[in-house]
């Protein structure tokens, strides 16, 4: 359905060309300071037109509140979110009346309602994330001023082109080599731990690493030249992330993380820590050993485990990485069939993205916005219907964790 969340619960809306898309945004606290600038700074990041790496189609996004915010708090109430769609031409899409695009979406929506939005890719275009950015810069904004927790994305891969192995160890092939410490390197964890998202937007790729960003912009040029798309990978890293958020079994931090991430458009893989890599790696290296930590709680002195444990927090830095496909819309011919099975040959017209990872970073980070305030108000409720229960002072001290006084 078009719903994400149990607390923060946002229900997204709105088809590519029809009037409008946005989202409703339910179960945010009341008195978050909030005004339209702070969602636009991340809409104005998706937005489509902003290089030459993405579709042309030029769409300023502006976002209006239309309810829940009075006198720059929000009030508690379902927060309205309105983005109109100015830039759209319908008559782009006319062959597609004919044809499914092939790896699109108008087959399976046709076989699933029976029907589908006349032109574009109704629902299943990126468009619908809007809603999700808009209200994933909410989320973001309590994150921060409450808990201090910060989320940065980036590009780590176009096609072939990764990050240095240096800097993001998570490919390597190498294999006689099980030394996890070589390949969970510093430099990788020095980049979770740094990264800001003005280092990130330097680079039209938003690859943080110049160099290989370079070659990224130029194999997305070698694409769209070629009439032709390329695909990649974002690595995602949440920071200052409180411990205990998740929900076993089912609701595990991972479990929803892959949910949310693989409700983004072209997605195709997630892996979260170690990944596949960590399949690799033996036990005795993969582990995360514990060390004291400052304030008296434990932490880790590695983190393969990506700050997460039988599905909960453990106060390390999250990270993850999401695959996204190279795009279906593609104006160079391809053999295919219309509707009714006659075979024919399809170019698209319209104006479409040759590789979508720099503009989905945004929205990558939107929905670990979202995931992560849903979690939290999820665990904050259960705390504060335990703090009001008399303490319980029989439990052997197996039972419970140690006073503060490691
Ligand atoms: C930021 C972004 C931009 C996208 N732009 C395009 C595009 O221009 N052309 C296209 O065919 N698909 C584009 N997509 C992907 C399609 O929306 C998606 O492939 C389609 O809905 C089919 O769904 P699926 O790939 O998840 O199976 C984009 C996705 C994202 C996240």
């Amino acid at each position: 359905m078009s719903t994400f969340g149990q607390i923060f619960r946002v229900t997204t809306y709105g088809e590519s060309h029809g009037a409008s898309v946005g989202a409703i945004v339910d179960g945010c606290p009341p008195g978050l300071p909030l005004g339209e600038a702070d969602i636009q700074v991340q809409l104005s990041r998706r937005r489509p037109g902003q290089t030459n790496l993405a579709t042309p189609r030029n769409e300023k996004d502006a976002v209006h509140v239309q309810s829940g915010i009075e006198m720059g708090v929000t009030l508690g109430t379902p927060i309205g979110l309105l983005v109109k769609n100015e830039d759209h031409r319908p008559h782009d899409y006319s062959e597609t009346d004919l044809y499914p695009r092939p790896s699109h979406a108008d087959y399976t929506y046709l076989e699933k309602y029976g029907l589908k939005a006349s032109s574009g890719g109704g629902r299943s275009s990126a468009r619908e994330t809007i809603g999700r950015v808009a209200a994933g810069a909410i989320a973001e904004k309590y994150l921060k001023l409450a808990y201090g927790v910060e989320i940065v994305a980036f590009v780590s891969s176009v096609g072939k082109i990764h990050l240095p192995s240096s800097v993001a160890p998570l490919d390597s092939t190498d294999e006689e080599n099980d030394a996890a410490t070589d390949a969970l390197s510093p430099e990788f964890l020095k980049l979770l731990a740094t990264i800001s998202r003005e280092e990130v937007d330097k680079q039209p790729t938003r690859c943080p690493h110049p160099e290989t960003a370079e070659k990224m912009t130029q194999r997305i040029i070698r694409a769209k030249d070629a009439q032709d798309s390329i695909g990649g990978t974002v690595t995602c890293v949440i920071r200052n992330i409180p411990p205990g958020l998740g929900e076993p079994v089912f609701d595990k931090f991972g479990a929803v993380l892959a949910h949310a991430m693989m409700s983004i458009p072209a997605t195709k893989a997630f892996e979260v820590g170690s990944g596949f890599r960590g399949t690799e790696v033996p036990g005795s290296k993969h582990n995360d050993p514990f060390t004291r930590g400052e304030n008296g709680r434990l932490k880790t002195s590695t983190n393969w485990s990506g700050g997460i444990q039988g599905g909960i927090t453990n106060g390390e830095n999250i990270y993850f990485r999401v695959g996204f496909k190279s795009p279906a819309t593609i104006s160079q011919a391809q053999e295919t069939a219309q509707y009714d099975g006659t075979p024919g040959s399809l170019a698209a017209r319209g104006r479409h993205d040759p590789c979508v990872v720099p503009r989905a970073v945004p929205i990558v980070e939107a929905m670990a916005a979202l995931v992560t305030i849903d979690l939290l108000l999820q665990q904050n409720a259960r705390k504060a219907a335990t703090s009001l229960l008399p303490a319980v002072t029989t439990l052997p001290p197996t039972m419970v964790l140690p006073k503060k006084s490691l």
